[in-house]
């Protein structure tokens, strides 16, 4: 069988079986999809127990993948990040255990370790940056910070939401060297294994990482994957099921799993490598189009064109209206950016509408900007401690040096600016300000 959930499931829905269990719907038409949508019944296999048509395509996955064992994931790249250091505590010797990681992380890494009572070391960029979402931090601050001692896990968003890549490699070497996991988030990357040059932080020596197949696969909102690779612990295989199905529920969605079976055969039949050359190729065709025009690129992923807008004249969020009033919608923007995100989808008609639209907006003069630099921030308390007491809800303006209770991110990418148990200090009142944020829960401290 070479899509098995979905070969399955279609047998099934076409077996006129009398459906006495859930979803609701029975299979009949009602959004149109129901007959597809089955439960955990017998053939079906168990998400968290993968010994049949799930294990089977899982194993499948891992083959296309490079991995030792890839676990599919129904609840996004946020569950496989939980799971990843859920992971990487259960073998763990240390009885607190400290993760090292720039300071751009997904809202999920600081749920993790609320829930798993993890301390975080943060890395902050040499270079300053206005920006939470991206941190450029060089494989020498992780050697330095590791030969301090008192690091379990290292853990490295790649690529970033603007689109720039870590130097994966050369992290893995000094993680290996320093026998400590690597873990990356490379929700924005399950394509990189399929490129010419395989960059997927599996080929690279990462011990685990998370893709969001559903981000630039095509795959079903949801869908994802957790790869741990072979030169990890053999435990870390062991455990992973049941550490997973500690943050997902038990009620895992069967189209999403069947996307990303169907998925799987696509990838593994070499049809998606194929279409990412030509998009890749148009991607960068668009980019040099985009630079002719005068437009300020940056990131140097294949799959991501992002504008730095503020440079050209306009804030992200006013060239990602024009954008919209052209019939294009961009993934985000805000007051610096605007990022694109191509897919295999995507034509040579969508790319030549974005250039067209693009060179009809003239480039300006960069606007002054003033926003605040990301600076390094003061702890008092552990992530578990203050987000897991109570507290209130104060107004900006009068929350200066109160007690972060519930970490507040940018709203879309989910990145952190303040996070639980840090102090709020002037430079973190101006961050949120940069990003509308007027209000947060501090602690009655
Ligand atoms: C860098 C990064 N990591 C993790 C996630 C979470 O992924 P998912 O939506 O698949 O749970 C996102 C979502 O946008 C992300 O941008």
């Amino acid at each position: 069988m070479s899509a098995p959930i979905n070969e399955f499931v279609r047998a099934y829905s076409q077996s006129g079986t009398v459906r006495f269990h859930m979803p609701g719907h029975k299979g009949r038409a009602f959004h149109g999809l129901e007959a597809l949508d089955i439960t955990e019944i017998s053939g079906a296999d168990y998400l968290y127990d993968a010994r049949g048509i799930i294990g089977q395509s899982e194993a499948q996955t891992a083959q296309a993948f490079g991995s030792a064992a890839t676990l599919y994931s129904t609840e996004g790249s946020s569950q496989c990040i939980k799971t990843m250091l859920g992971i990487v505590r259960q073998n763990c010797r240390s009885e607190r255990m400290t993760v090292l990681a720039p300071r751009n992380v997904h809202k999920a890494f600081i749920d993790a370790c609320i829930l798993l009572d993890l301390d975080i070391k943060w890395l902050y960029p040499l270079q300053p940056t206005t920006s939470v979402c991206c941190a450029d931090i060089t494989p020498e601050q992780f050697e330095q910070a590791l030969s301090q001692g008192g690091i379990d896990c290292c853990y490295v968003t790649s690529p970033d939401y603007l689109g720039n890549f870590a130097d994966i490699g050369s992290i893995a070497r000094i993680c290996k060297a320093a026998n400590v996991p690597l873990l990356v988030d490379n929700a924005h990357g399950a394509y990189t294994a399929f490129l010419k040059q395989n960059v997927h932080p599996v080929a690279l020596g990462a011990d685990m990482c998370c893709d969001s197949a559903h981000k630039t696969l095509p795959c079903y909102t949801g869908g994802a994957y957790l790869h741990i690779s072979k030169g990890a612990p053999e435990a870390f295989v062991k455990c992973a099921k049941s550490v997973m199905s500690m943050f997902g529920s038990t009620s895992p969605s069967y189209l999403i799993l069947q996307s990303l079976d169907l998925c799987s055969e696509m990838l593994r039949s070499g049809e998606f490598s194929k279409a990412l050359e030509t998009t890749a190729d148009m991607v960068e065709s668009c980019k040099q189009s985009l630079l002719a025009q005068g437009w300020v690129l940056c990131g140097n992923e294949k799959m991501k064109m992002t504008v730095h807008a503020s440079r050209c004249g306009y804030t992200g969020t006013q060239l990602a209206d024009m954008l919209r009033a052209g019939g294009i919608e961009p993934e985000y923007s805000d007051t610096e950016y605007v990022v694109l995100m191509a897919g295999i989808s995507n034509t040579q008609a969508d790319f030549d509408t974005l250039t067209q639209t693009m060179g009809r907006i003239p480039v300006k003069a960069p606007l002054k900007t003033d926003l605040p630099i990301i600076k390094p921030t003061r702890r008092v308390l552990s992530a578990r401690q203050a987000a897991l007491q109570p507290s209130y809800t104060a107004d900006l303006e009068k929350s200066l040096d109160k007690v972060c209770a519930l970490t507040v991110t940018s709203c879309q990418p989910s990145v952190p600016v303040v996070v639980s148990g840090e102090v709020i200090s002037e430079d973190i009142i101006k961050i949120l300000k940069r990003y509308s944020i007027f209000s947060l829960n501090v602690l009655y401290l």
